[in-house]
C-alpha cells in the first residue's frame, strides 16, 4: 500500500525513439498520438525532433518525450546518439514497402549496440489501410516472437492501434521504474538497519 502512493508521486519521465526507413510514417505516428493529427504530405524529417506528451495511467503522471528521427542514411549519426538514453524504441516499417521491413535486420543491429539491454521495443507494421500489401501480418508477428518485441500494425491515417501500441511501451516502462524504486528502497533499509545496529553497539562498548 505504501509502495502504491509512492510510486505515484513518483515523477516517470519516458524517453522513446521511433526509428525506421524513411517515408513508413514516423512523423505520423507521433503527429497522431501526440497532437491527434494526419500529416498527407511527407515532409522529411532533418536530423531529429521531439514532442512531449503527459499520460494518465491508473494514478499514475507519466511524462512522455517522443522523438521523431530521419529514417535517411545520412542521418544515422545524429540517431545513434539519441538510442542510448532511450527507455523504448518503436521500429517502423511500412506494410506496403518491402525494403522497409527488410531494412529492419540493420535497425534491429543498431538498437541491440546502442541502446540499454532493458530497452522496451515493439515493432510498427504501418500504413496498415493500404491496399498494395507487401509485408503479411504473420511475417511481421514471426520477427517481433523471434526478437521479443511486442508487435502491431498500425494506420496513422485511420487511427488504428496507435494509442495502444505507445500504452504497451509506457507499461514496460512504469514497472521498470516500480522494480527499480523498490530496490532503492530496499538497499535504503539495508543502510538503516545497519545505523541501528551501529547506535546499538556504541552503548555496550563503552560500559
Ligand atoms: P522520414 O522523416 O523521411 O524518415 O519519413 P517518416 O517515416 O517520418 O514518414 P512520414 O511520417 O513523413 O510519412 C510519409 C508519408 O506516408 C506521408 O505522405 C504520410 O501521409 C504517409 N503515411 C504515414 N502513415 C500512413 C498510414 O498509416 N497510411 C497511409 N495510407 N499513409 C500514411
Amino acid at each position: 500500500r505504501k509502495m502504491q502512493s509512492e510510486t505515484s508521486a513518483m515523477n516517470i519521465l519516458a524517453k522513446i525513439i521511433i526509428i525506421g526507413d524513411a517515408g513508413v510514417g514516423k512523423t505520423c505516428l507521433l503527429l497522431r498520438y501526440c497532437d491527434d493529427n494526419f500529416l498527407t504530405s511527407h515532409l522529411p524529417t532533418i536530423g531529429i525532433d521531439f514532442k512531449m506528451k503527459n499520460v494518465q495511467i491508473d494514478n499514475k503522471t507519466v511524462r512522455m518525450q517522443v522523438w521523431d528521427t530521419a529514417g535517411q542514411e545520412r542521418f544515422k549519426t545524429i540517431t545513434q546518439t539519441y538510442f542510448k538514453s532511450a527507455q523504448g524504441v518503436v521500429l517502423a516499417y511500412a506494410v506496403n514497402d518491402r525494403d522497409s521491413f527488410t531494412n529492419l535486420e540493420d535497425w534491429i543491429n543498431q538498437v541491440r549496440k546502442y541502446t540499454p539491454p532493458d530497452v522496451s521495443i515493439v515493432l510498427v507494421g504501418n500504413k496498415a489501410d493500404m491496399p498494395d500489401r507487401a509485408v503479411t501480418f504473420d511475417e511481421g508477428k514471426a520477427l517481433a516472437d523471434q526478437n521479443n518485441f511486442h508487435f502491431f500494425e498500425t494506420s496513422t491515417k485511420e487511427d488504428t492501434n496507435i494509442k495502444p501500441l505507445f500504452l504497451t511501451m509506457l507499461n514496460d516502462i512504469i514497472k521498470k521504474a516500480e522494480k527499480t524504486m523498490r530496490s532503492d528502497i530496499n538497499r535504503a533499509d539495508a543502510k538503516y538497519t545497519l545505523a541501528a545496529f551501529k547506535q546499538n553497539d556504541s552503548p555496550s562498548k563503552c560500559c
